[in-house]
């Protein structure tokens, strides 16, 4: 089987030699311009005019727009419409696009954007969340509140109260490759767009808008984006709309970059917000009942915001079974850039929440945090643990033993057909259930935790790493082992659908396309090693090719971690249609019942007849069969009722658990990640080379948000952290010194593609683990609670010191 080998990524060789080509590396015809935005100085007032004829004036401009030159839709929103591409009668954030230049060269271009000037009546802006709050600045009317059980009950029952507020930062994506598209204008006023996006349909039906065309005289093409950890899902639109637009008006091929300033001033970020949370605890460290208020700062249009911020109301349990919470949720609108996607999708903020209140309440009672976190865990799906099992760490977590593929045969033929959704009744389940009723059936975390816990001498080393605190006048050093349970599905229940379309050539080499995007993550190897096994080839037979509009329509964002889930089952239907062809034909040739047809090992055998596939293929063909047949699946069993906030929103939960060690200077904040190790829930790994890759920079991303990088605004609402200079993402230095990850080796009870887990954001949540160690070596400093906010930085550290030391 091609599925379960630890196969480097597909483009491995041209991403370190430099010759993978990203949008902006495309040749394009001569003739074609370049774009850049004039952008708002201010972050709100009414614009009541531009004088562009400087920008106009400028050396190598062809044209310059604004808002009224715009032939149809003037908006780039992916919800509400709310989102002009130029701004019209008000700008509502620093960095906000006014006018387009069209010139003959990007630097040509970005020069005369600057020379423009606009006349705008100065109001005061909307910047922080007090200041929202106090102008009931806000989408959706009114905060959304969900609750399960009485929390206010069991509080005011329990024998001890914690209270706090936490203020965890925003992030930005910081992809190397940043925001692109170019546009091809063709035949009839159609067009062709290149671009750089997780959402090639979102793009069409956007250009499609802008262009006043139906989405068939839009094609969009993505090859590959130099990452995109969600920032591509909907911030992509500007730029390929703006070039559509451009080429249109031209005439000719339009291109457009952003500058990394330029991207990280207007582009949106992860959502920032404060955690207000009020928790009753029991003398042995159950959390009897819990209330949570997420101030969320959305920016200054919808974008993502609404399932978003959802989407962190539902991790607010993570992996701890509540049974009375109430979950607060404002949606606050503000003069920043419009905060969007990024990896976790609000999941991490949700979480961070209830991972406070476990540290919280176990500073509170002076026992372990591990102790009061295992006391709160859901329990374990009966089965889970037996089967599960550390494999090998790092490197040799590899392959599945040979008899799990018959395994899964049997069970997935037991399980029959998928429900439809229509037929699954939203309302909350019974059993130990999530705060929003979901049964929770495939947990697995209290086998892990032991394991990691075990694998990592965490026991002995809280000990040693106490004794060693007693010694130290200057270092100390924290431990913290946390878990992640994450949701798998898109929680608006229609995205969760893919398509594929897969070809056979005459020569048996196999063309595949699907509706997901590759940006690093390896979704293109994993489909690849899916069609591989579909038909039995080697992997060389098979070519993935750019996601494309026309090719598989109507396609989801590459997004919710669920690429491979969904995309994976689509191609591997499309493999079994043709299969399944030529098993009929050949049989029917060979006058044999089509069972006795077996692929395998690039060839094809019937009953006692062996060719190769190519063979197979030449003579499906010349019996007049069709060797091309689309894929479709969706996800089975999903309901759910957001503004109740019941129901079963997810497939399946993904697990893991990281154990982090970390020494802080007590005389200035600054601290090093020591060690980390973590155990990883991919259920029946597709491939654990990338899986260990995605678990290593998830880690690493998340630790990142909640450590070192900093996102500050100014008072007049100006990013003064807009480049690698102010802004500190993690170094190679700053990995952690010792970096074990290992796979938990249980195949997904949920029927998954090879029954494996999506793996895309489930471990960012696992870098959580390094801000409740650092809590826990400031802990080490005095009697106070260090309460620190994120992200953690030295400042931040260094004044907790002086705080609990103080207490
Ligand atoms: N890995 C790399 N290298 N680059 C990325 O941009 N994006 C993350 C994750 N891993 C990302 C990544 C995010 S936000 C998601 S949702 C998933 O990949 C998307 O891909 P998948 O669904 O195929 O896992
Ligand atoms: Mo990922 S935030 O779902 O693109």
């Amino acid at each position: 089987m091609t599925t379960g080998k630890p196969l480097p990524h597909d483009a491995a060789t041209l991403h370190v030699t430099g010759a993978a080509r990203y949008v902006d590396d495309i040749p394009a015809p001569a003739g074609t311009l370049s774009l850049g935005f004039g952008q708002s100085p201010v972050a709100r007032g009414v614009l009541k005019g531009m004088d562009l004829s400087e920008v106009r004036a400028a050396p190598g401009v062809v044209a310059v727009l604004t808002a009224a030159d715009l032939p149809f839709a003037n908006d780039v929103s992916p919800s509400n419409h709310d989102e002009p591409l130029l701004a019209t009668d008000r700008v509502h954030y620093v960095g906000q696009p006014l006018f387009l230049v069209i010139a003959t060269s990007h630097l040509a271009a970005r020069r005369a954007a600057r020379l423009g000037w606009a006349d705008i009546d100065e109001e005061t802006p909307i910047l922080t969340v007090d200041e929202a709050l106090a102008g009931d600045s806000r989408f959706e009317g009114g905060p959304v509140i969900w609750s399960k059980g009485d929390a206010e009950m069991a509080i005011s029952g329990a024998s001890h109260v914690i209270e706090g507020r936490m203020e965890v930062g925003g992030q930005e994506h910081f992809y190397l490759e940043g925001q692109a598209a170019l546009a091809l204008p063709q035949d009839g006023g159609e067009m062709v767009v290149q671009s750089s996006t997780q959402h090639p349909t979102e793009i069409q039906h956007k250009v499609a808008e802008a262009l006043g065309l139906p989405m068939h005289g839009v094609r969009i093409e993505t090859r590959r984006m130099g990452g995109g950890f969600g920032g591509k899902e909907s911030q992509g639109n500007a730029l390929a709309v703006a070039c559509a637009v451009a080429a249109r008006a031209t005439g000719r091929p339009c291109r457009m970059r952003y500058d990394r300033d330029d991207d990280m001033v207007i582009t949106g970020k992860r959502h920032d917000l404060r955690i207000e949370y009020r928790a009753g605890v029991s003398e042995d460290g159950r959390i009897m009942g819990v209330e949570f208020r997420h101030l969320i700062r959305c920016g200054w249009s919808q974008d993502l915001s609404l399932p978003v911020a959802d989407r962190a109301m539902l991790h607010a349990d993570n992996a701890y079974l509540l049974d009375h919470v109430r979950i607060e949720s404002h949606r606050l609108k503000t003069n920043t850039a419009s905060a969007t996607a990024f990896r976790g999708f609000g999941g991490p903020q949700g979480m961070v929440g209830i991972e406070r209140v476990m540290d919280h309440a176990a500073h509170l009672l002076g026992r372990d945090p591990l102790e009061v976190r295992r006391t709160n865990y859901y329990a374990d799906a009966p089965a889970a643990g037996a089967e599960g099992g550390l494999s090998a760490p790092r490197r040799l977590a590899a392959a599945p033993p040979e008899d799990i593929s018959t395994k899964k045969n049997v069970d997935l033929a037991s399980r029959g057909a998928p429900p439809d959704d229509d037929r699954v009744p939203v309302e909350a389940g019974s059993g130990q259930t999530t705060p929003y009723g979901m049964p929770v059936e495939d947990f697995i975390l209290n086998g892990m935790t032991d394991r990691l816990a075990e694998r990592c001498g965490y026991a002995a080393r809280r000990a040693a790493i106490c004794r060693w605190n007693a010694d130290q006048p200057v270092l100390r050093r924290g431990i913290a082992l946390t878990p992640v349970k994450f949701g798998i599905s898109f929680t608006l229940s229609h995205l969760n659908q893919a398509g594929a379309l897969v070809h056979v050539y005459q020569d048996g080499s196999v063309q595949v396309n699907h509706g997901g995007t590759e940006m690093g993550q390896g979704l293109y190897q994993k489909v690849a090693q899916v069609a591989a096994a579909g038909f039995g080839v080697p992997m060389e037979a098979i070519k993935v090719t750019a996601t494309d509009t026309g090719k598989v329509p109507n396609t989801s964002a590459t997004a919710a971690s669920s690429g491979s889930d969904l995309n994976g089952m689509a191609v591997k239907a499309a493999c079994d249609t043709i299969r399944g062809r030529m098993a009929d034909c050949l049989a029917a040739l060979h006058q044999l019942p089509a069972a006795e047809v077996v692929f395998a090992d690039g060839e094809v055998r019937v009953g006692q007849d062996r060719m190769s596939f190519a063979r197979a293929a030449q003579m499906t063909y010349e019996n007049r069969v069709s060797l091309s047949a689309t894929g479709y699946y969706r996800t089975p069993g999903l309901a759910w009722d957001r503004l109740r906030g019941v129901g079963k929103p997810f497939f399946y939960f993904a697990h893991g658990a990281a154990c982090t060690e970390v020494v802080i200077d007590t005389l200035t904040g600054e601290y090093r990640l020591l060690r980390t190790d973590i155990l990883h829930d991919v259920g029946r790994s597709l491939n654990p080379a990338l899986d260990i890759g995605q678990i290593e920079g998830g880690f690493v991303q998340g630790a990142g948000w909640l450590t070192t990088e900093e996102l500050v605004w100014d008072d007049r609402g100006r990013l003064r952290t807009h480049a690698p200079s102010t802004y500190k993402i993690p170094a190679c230095g700053d990995r952690p010194d010792v970096f074990n990850v290992a796979l938990w080796d249980g195949e997904n009870a949920a029927e998954t593609i090879y029954r494996s887990k999506a793996v895309g954001e489930p471990p960012f949540m696992l870098g959580i683990s390094a801000l409740m160690a650092l809590s826990d070596a400031v802990a080490a400093c005095g009697p106070g609670y260090p309460a620190l906010d994120a992200p953690a930085t030295p400042e931040r550290v260094l004044a907790a010191v002086e705080r609990v030391r103080d207490a």
